[in-house]
């Protein structure tokens, strides 16, 4: 049910629709305030603006609930692989067994990168991070792939977003060989998607990666839970660059790179080098957590506290779970993990965390599972960034195919200086 939102300003009411969403998430409606009043909104961070009516994910923070295209993440989980639900992040609905099939030939046959292209992986020095690799030749595919980015009805739409989910991996294992000076990999038609992609990280030209089916799982359900999470910092920012009706690949490209970062998806690494160091140094986790209580030289506790959840991260709980389960099934133990819980048991009994509402996110324990599935610390933010194209993907589309979408442009309000007069050189 909306309403309508009464707003006084200088002696004048203003009546303002509200819109609410299909889960009851309620909205006031100021697309025409500045019109109406001459004033803008000013909200720091975004933290209080909804930027787009979207129907692909659901979140209710404090409930700890996340749903795609309204299937619980619980559900998805175990349930589907990654390719499954990155087709149902993407048109809406689970695929049929021949949306299924027809997707998983289109991943297949799109999973070689251009000979050309390979060439640029040489141009490359072997420091290079992973995600600078990883953005410039994902934009670099708009000039080797022109066709995909023509996309005007679902069978383009399908292609494409078949090709840039496919070749990601590519890309992103051929990065990881460049880096430690191997040999590109080529991909096998024959394998599944996760299996293809820890073949071409893994395999070399004298002998075959074949990975444990607990293995393959994992990585599956790593990439699952990246799929989509809404408005976030990466997600906004392709749907700012599509906005301007930039292409797909252009725009996926600028999500690699808001990703990049270490307060969104480089905190897996960040986190797994925080328990790293705990390790290292020896101190004990109380004093740790003391440290960033204190706010000593800006420690944080990486891996914990979200904009959005104010509650458990549903994929935090799923994610704690399958480490335990592929650690015991790999047969393998991972110091971190003892020191990681131990860390979670301080935090959310301490009132610093309690009353701040900071409780472990999806990075918390992502970095462990990808260390036990063999994943080196400088890939994890390309892992997820290949398991966020879907959303990204998703995205775009819903911005693409919206007729009424516009050009993405935020106001601001001006606090710099007024009115300086230019000086000449030889004054200044
Ligand atoms: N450790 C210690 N204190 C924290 C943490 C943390 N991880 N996160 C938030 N706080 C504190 C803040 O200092 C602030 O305290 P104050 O009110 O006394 O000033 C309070 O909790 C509220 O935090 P904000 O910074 O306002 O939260 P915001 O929504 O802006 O930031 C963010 C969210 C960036 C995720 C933050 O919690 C953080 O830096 N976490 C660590 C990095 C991380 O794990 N990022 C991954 C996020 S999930 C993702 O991108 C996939």
């Amino acid at each position: 049910m909306s309403g309508i939102a009464r707003l006084e300003l200088d002696g004048k009411v203003y009546e303002l629709d509200t819109f609410v969403g299909t889960e009851g998430e309620r909205s006031i409606d100021i697309s025409k305030l500045r019109d109406t009043t001459g004033y803008i909104t000013l909200d720091d961070g975004y933290g209080n603006t909804g930027s787009c009516r979207s129907a692909i994910t659901y979140i209710d923070g404090d409930a700890g609930i996340l749903r795609y295209r309204g299937i619980p993440i619980e559900e998805l989980a175990g349930r589907s692989s990654f390719v499954e639900t990155a087709w149902l992040v993407i048109f809406g609905k689970l695929p049929t067994v021949e949306d299924r099939d027809r997707f998983a030939s289109l991943l297949g046959e799109s999973a070689m990168i251009d000979e050309v292209m390979r060439k640029h992986f040489n141009a490359f020095p072997q420091t290079a991070p992973p995600m600078a690799i990883l953005s410039a030749m994902i934009n670099t595919l708009s000039a080797h792939d022109a066709g995909a980015t023509q996309i005007d009805d679902d069978e383009s739409m399908e292609r494409a977003a078949a090709v840039l989910i496919s070749k990601v991996r590519t890309i992103a294992a051929a990065s990881y060989k460049a880096s430690i000076g191997e040999p590109l990999v080529y991909p096998r038609y024959d394998l599944k998607y996760a299996e293809n992609f820890l073949h071409m990280m893994f395999s070399v030209p004298y002998r075959n990666y074949e990975p444990s089916p607990e293995v393959a799982a994992a990585l599956n359900l790593f990439l699952m839970l990246h799929a989509d999470h809404e408005q976030n910092c990466s997600t906004s920012t392709v749907r700012m660059v599509g906005s301007s009706k930039a292409n797909l690949f252009a725009s996926c490209a600028a999500g690699v790179c808001a990703l990049w970062g270490p307060l969104h998806g480089g905190a897996n690494v960040a986190a797994v080098q925080m328990l790293q160091d705990i390790q290292e140094s020896g101190i004990p986790v109380s004093e740790f957590v003391n440290k960033v209580k204190n706010r000593d030289a800006g420690v944080k506790l990486m891996g914990f506290g979200h904009r959005v959840y104010k509650n458990f991260d549903p994929r935090s709980r799923i994610l704690k779970k399958s480490v335990d389960d592929v650690l015991n099934q790999l047969e393998k133990s991972d110091p971190l993990l003892d020191i990681a819980r131990e860390l979670e048991d301080a935090a959310l009994n301490d009132d610093y965390f309690v009353e701040r509402k900071l409780y472990p996110n999806v990075d918390f324990y992502s970095g462990i599972l990808l260390r036990a599935i063999g994943i080196p610390m400088e890939m994890f933010t390309v892992m997820f960034a290949i398991g966020r194209m879907p959303g990204w993907i998703a995205n775009w589309k819903e911005i693409n195919e919206n007729p009424k979408s516009r050009i993405y442009r935020p106001r601001q309000i001006y606090v710099g200086p007024t009115d300086v007069e230019w000086e000449p050189r030889e004054e200044r």
